[in-house]
């Protein structure tokens, strides 16, 4: 691979993740960062939920076919890009300097999301940040993995998935996975916006019979929230 253009990463910063995706048979690579911040590495929480959304297409094949999805806080992008090859119309989404790698993770997969009638681009979206554009968008489904992780972030994380289900027509269906770590504030952390989010969600758990069963985990919770 060479050197991007207008990215901050050359190509001897980046080793690429292969992950299969058995349902329909295709791999997607997924470019990591050797060294850097949280948004260089695939995280666990982001593989329980995106090979929950194929169990859920093993057991129905379009469970996600032409569905409009929406990633927070994508990364590298594992989520929003299982979503696309499985047939979403994805919109991945991050801080603005993600977005050279999350790009360049689109771009390496596209032949195979199109191949599977699947489309995948992505923006900036800020957590808390009103303004977007993306929130006057309609989705049918919002996913997100491993973002209670930001004591400053947790009010505007909560914020933004208020205002994406504050519709009058279609609330999409959220899905979010969460690694539990064991530092005190971590657990605060995740107690807080449990308990926020149950004033404005209905939440239930997916149990782990039901996730993938090579890729689920105790100290990594699935949670389906709908608007009340
Ligand atoms: C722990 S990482 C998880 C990344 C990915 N979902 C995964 O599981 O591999 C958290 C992600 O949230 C993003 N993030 C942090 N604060 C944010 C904010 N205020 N607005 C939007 N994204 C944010 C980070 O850039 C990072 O990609």
């Amino acid at each position: 691979m060479s050197h991007h253009r207008g990215s901050s990463f050359q190509s001897n910063d980046l080793f690429p993740r292969e992950i299969d995706i058995e349902v329909c048979l295709k791999t997607l690579k997924i470019y990591q960062k050797l060294e850097g911040d949280v948004n260089c590495v695939v995280w666990d929480a982001s593989l329980v939920l995106a090979k929950y959304l194929e169990t859920m297409c093993q057991h129905r094949a379009d469970f996600l076919s032409g569905l409009k999805v929406l990633e927070l806080g994508s990364g590298l992008g594992v989520v929003g890009l299982t979503a696309a090859t499985l047939g979403a119309q994805v919109t991945l989404s991050d801080l603005p300097e993600t977005l050279p790698l999350l790009r360049l993770n689109i771009n390496e997969n596209k032949t195979k999301i199109s191949s599977m009638g699947g489309y995948a681009i992505a923006e900036s979206l800020i957590w808390g940040d009103n303004t977007s554009e993306i929130l006057k968008e309609e989705f049918d489904m919002v996913v997100l993995a491993d973002c209670v992780y930001y004591e400053e972030a947790l009010e505007p994380l909560i914020e933004t998935l208020k205002s994406l289900t504050n519709t009058f027509n279609k609330k999409p269906i959220i899905y979010l996975t969460q690694e539990l770590r064991d530092s005190e504030i971590q657990k605060q952390l995740w107690e807080s916006f449990h308990e926020k989010i149950s004033e404005i969600f209905y939440i239930e758990q997916v149990p782990e019979e039901q996730q993938h069963a090579n890729y689920r985990s105790s100290d990594i919770i699935l949670l389906r929230l709908n608007k009340k």
